[in-house]
């Protein structure tokens, strides 16, 4: 019997304005997508912005329904609609965040592990990593070159 270990790697800003201008961009772009968030059972608004290699940026915000899991993360919204309305274009950057007066939202906001898993097919069909940043409205932001560091084994179909 042998071990696997798998290690993990972010880089940790501890204030947006520490972030590149294309990345503080981004991040504000994702805050405003939560506006558009329907989440009225849950009261925890999620809001994302994917950023494309033709610099294009697709928002996205958790869609709920009174029928639970009818609802969608925001950024399965988001990455679904990067997958239909911009097949041959590969995703360089996504920026997650949440807030809500219920739920605590000062820490980085961590995507639920099916969006992991979505987001990880889209890295493997586009064959360049993905970056990542969790936002957290403390001001601390994780940065992830790639998906790896937040699950090194997905589900595949060969
Ligand atoms: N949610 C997201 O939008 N993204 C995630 O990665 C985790 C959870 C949404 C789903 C639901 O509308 C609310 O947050 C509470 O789970």
């Amino acid at each position: 019997m042998k071990k696997l270990h798998f290690t993990s790697e972010f880089n940790c800003y501890d204030n947006e304005n520490e972030l590149s201008e294309s990345h503080f961009i981004l991040t504000k772009l994702a805050i405003e997508a939560t506006k558009n968030a329907y989440a009225p059972y849950s009261q925890f608004y999620v809001g994302t912005a994917i950023e494309l290699s033709s610099g294009v940026v697709v928002q996205g915000s958790n869609q709920e329904n009174a029928a639970y899991p009818s609802g969608l993360c925001a950024e399965r919204v988001a990455l679904f609609h990067v997958g239909h309305q911009f097949p041959n274009e590969s995703i360089k950057t996504i920026v997650i965040t949440a807030k809500s007066s219920i739920h605590d939202t000062q820490k980085p906001v961590v995507p639920c592990g099916a969006c992991i898993q979505v987001m990880s097919e889209f890295e493997s069909r586009q064959n360049t990593p993905i970056t990542i940043l969790l936002h957290g409205n403390s001001g601390l932001v994780y940065e992830s070159i790639g998906l790896k560091n937040l699950m090194p084994l997905t589900f595949e179909l060969k």
